[in-house]
């Protein structure tokens, strides 16, 4: 991604509630912030952005932009769409620290050529859609698809796909989806699985794991 003409942007103004740690963008995991571990995947890109909860201070010596957050995962990524400069942009969730740059290149790659795409991993477990308390159907896990950041778009399109949202009141915990509403198609490719994402304070001990193999 050396010298690549896209435009990162990381929403990271979520405060974490799930974990009860504070915002994620400052917590720490074998010695680096999850800010500073999402941004290792795009030290090549032009543009860094990243959206931290309001009234947070930007942490020193990131090479990166700084602006505050909106109330939902999706107002913040709209802010960091309007800073954006570049035609291309990655979205990552800070929450997701350990993508690696190849993923970032493999997405980049397919949104340059398609407009938009996502990367995606097969669904391990067996999943059923319980009936009250009991084991209910199961649902065919073949078909199923678990869906990852950086996602990547033309930003013209991701910006046309958000302000169609905030008129017709979409929400979207993605930005793919929101593409996809607007009637776009959205590329799918290969994902991650160190690529997870921390929610909750049993994912801590993984990253922590993860953290040290990356370190070493
Ligand atoms: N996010 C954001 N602005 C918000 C809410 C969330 O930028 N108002 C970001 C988070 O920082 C995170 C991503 O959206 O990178 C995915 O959100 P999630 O995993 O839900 O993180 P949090 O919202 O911080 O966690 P929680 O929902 O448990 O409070
Ligand atoms: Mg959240």
């Amino acid at each position: 991604m050396r010298g690549v003409e896209v435009s990162v942007l990381i929403p990271a103004a979520g405060n974490g509630e799930r974990l009860g740690l504070g915002p994620k963008a400052f917590l720490r995991v074998g010695g680096k912030t999850l800010l500073e571990w999402s941004l290792l995947a795009f030290q090549e890109a032009a543009e860094v952005l990243v959206a931290l909860p309001p009234g947070a201070e930007p942490p020193p010596g990131l090479r990166a932009v700084f602006l505050e957050g909106g109330r939902t995962r999706q107002e913040s990524v709209a802010r960091l769409l309007e800073a954006a400069s570049l035609p291309l942009v990655l979205v990552h969730d800070v929450a997701r620290p350990f993508a690696s740059p190849a993923l970032a290149e493999r997405v980049l790659e397919a949104a340059r050529a398609t407009g938009a795409a996502v990367p995606v991993l097969p669904v391990p477990d067996t999943l059923v859609r319980p009936e009250g308390e009991a084991y209910g159907e199961v649902v065919p896990r073949e078909a199923l698809r678990l869906v990852q950041t950086p996602q990547g778009f033309f930003t013209a399109l991701l910006r046309e796909a958000h302000a169609y949202a905030r008129k017709r009141g979409l929400a979207a915990t993605d930005d793919a989806q929101l593409v996809r509403a607007l009637g776009y198609p959205v590329a799918l490719v290969e994902g991650e699985r160190t690529a997870f994402k921390i929610t909750y304070p049993e994912d801590l001990p993984l990253a922590e794991a993860v953290a040290k193999a990356w370190s070493g």
